[in-house]
């Protein structure tokens, strides 16, 4: 930890789950730190090295774990050294295992969600993860400094952080959807009303659309009493345009361009092939399976495309903790083989699975791409939509979900689809296809625009102007 800061306490703090920095043990025994990208890293250098921010996250791993007792660490994080099985319960029972579920909707209710005793008991431990949260803020805070909470993780953390502590401005955000109160009350009673309180405890709250801000104030109108004096406000993070240009043009990722070019190939009249992109870490909310399957569909209804079309589809693997997502995955494997068996030939494999997470790869399929799919069934806000046009070197076609968030912003220039439709997506599949160019790069061009519209650096700033301003 950084320990200028905790002697006179720190006038902006970041509370997360998972952290700017991880750590492994090398065989060497030495730690070897690696450190991530996305929205909340760079939103924060928004503010500078020197405004004294602090991040708190949590040790996720054993490497994490022996950095914090070896206090090794960066200028500006506090990782804590939550224990592996309260953190396990916390994060893989409640938050990805309930939470998550609550609010994408991804429950089969025949059968789940059943709240028992070992609930409850997963339950007490995310309130002790939640409390480790809140006490460390208080103790790093200083005199009415501006908390930004983020994420479903830590729900409880505003409302205990405003009792240890009544003289900071303390924010929440929220990077998925939330739930609609026909949805949430299926949580039991006393846990609803205590995410409420925990939420409530802020003075404000942040959402990536209106569609989640509105399910919120609803859920806080039928089961809080209202909002109290929380206010509530929107964020629609942006693409990140200025790194993401500059880092699609690196030797890495041009020498990626080359290699998917040639799993792309060329069809029976030479010309290469079109492509059809996907990107995904693979949530069960993603709907990769229902994709694969709207492309079956139009290779089924429009033979005349087979052999002139590749499906890259980019799963890469997320929470490998959890059977249900090992199992997930393993169903995007067997729908993709099932495909490429069924209608493949000798000089063309239909679908290109790519499971290893590779972000040059990524931004390589991102500028090649002939039409961008982005199917979930239910998403916070979906960078990968904001980010295709953003590179894109010819024009793409954005095939969108009316359930994702970036839906509300770039509904104009996508193709909009029924993420559960598949006869509707293959028919957008095709009509994407189909394009003229001229219209395809109007369109890229317009979405480019709406999805920088608030890049991550202004989307953290606003954030806390509306908290308050700075104390000096
Ligand atoms: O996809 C976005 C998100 O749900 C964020 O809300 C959150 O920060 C992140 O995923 C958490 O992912 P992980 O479980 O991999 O830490």
């Amino acid at each position: 930890m950084a320990s200028t800061q905790a002697a006179q306490g720190a006038p902006v703090l970041v509370a997360s789950n998972r952290g700017p920095v991880s750590y492994e043990v090398r065989e060497d025994g030495s730690l070897h730190a690696r450190r991530g990208g996305g929205g909340l890293v760079s939103g924060l250098s928004a503010i500078g090295p020197d405004a004294g921010a602090l991040w708190v996250c949590s040790a996720l791993g054993d490497g994490d774990r022996e950095a914090v007792r070896r206090g090794v660490g960066e200028a500006g994080v506090r990782m804590l050294d939550i224990p592996a099985d309260v953190h396990s319960d916390a994060y893989n029972g409640i938050a990805n295992s309930v939470l998550w579920f609550v609010h994408h909707m991804l429950y089969q209710t025949p059968l789940e969600p059943v709240f028992d005793a070992e609930f409850r008991r997963q339950w007490a431990s995310y309130e002790t993860y939640n409390r480790a949260f809140a006490e460390a803020l208080a103790q790093e805070a200083a005199e009415g400094a501006a908390v930004v909470v983020q994420d479903y993780h830590l729900t409880l953390v505003p409302g205990m952080l405003r009792e240890l502590r009544p003289d900071l401005r303390i924010g929440h955000f929220s990077h998925t959807p939330w739930a609609p109160p026909e949805y949430f009350r299926m949580l039991p009673d006393d846990i609803a009303a205590q995410v409420l309180r925990g939420m409530l405890g802020a003075d404000r709250l942040g959402f990536l659309t209106h569609r989640w801000a509105d399910a919120f104030t609803a859920c806080a109108t039928e089961f809080a009493g209202g909002l109290g004096g929380t206010r509530v406000g929107v964020h629609g993070l942006g693409a990140d345009a200025d790194f993401l240009r500059k880092r699609a043009h690196e030797a890495d990722v041009e020498e990626r361009m080359a290699a998917l070019r040639a799993e792309i190939g060329a069809g029976p009249d030479g010309s290469p092939r079109r492509a059809v992109v996907r990107v995904d870490r693979t949530e069960l909310s993603k709907n990769i399976v229902r994709g694969l399957l709207a492309y079956r569909q139009l290779l089924d209804d429009h033979p005349e495309w087979r052999e002139r079309v590749v499906h890259l589809a980019f799963a890469y693997p997320s929470r490998q903790d959890l059977a249900v997502y090992r199992d997930y995955m393993a169903d995007v494997r067997r729908v993709a083989e099932e495909i490429n068996s069924r209608y493949g030939t000798p000089g063309w494999t239909p679908v290109v699975l790519h499971l290893k997470d590779d972000f040059a790869r990524s931004l390589a399929a991102y500028r090649l791409a002939d039409v961008a799919l982005v199917n979930p069934i239910r998403d916070g806000m979906n960078l990968v939509a904001k980010e295709v046009p953003v590179v894109s070197d010819e024009g793409c076609v954005l095939v969108l979900s009316r359930e994702a968030g970036a839906y509300e912003e770039l509904r104009e220039d996508a193709i909009a689809v029924n993420p559960y439709d598949v006869v509707e997506t293959a028919r957008a599949l095709r009509s994407a296809l189909t394009m003229q160019d001229g219209e395809r790069a109007e369109r890229t061009k317009r979405l480019a625009a709406a999805a920088t519209a608030l890049p991550p650096a202004q989307w953290f700033l606003e954030q806390l102007h509306a908290l308050g301003d700075q104390p000096s």
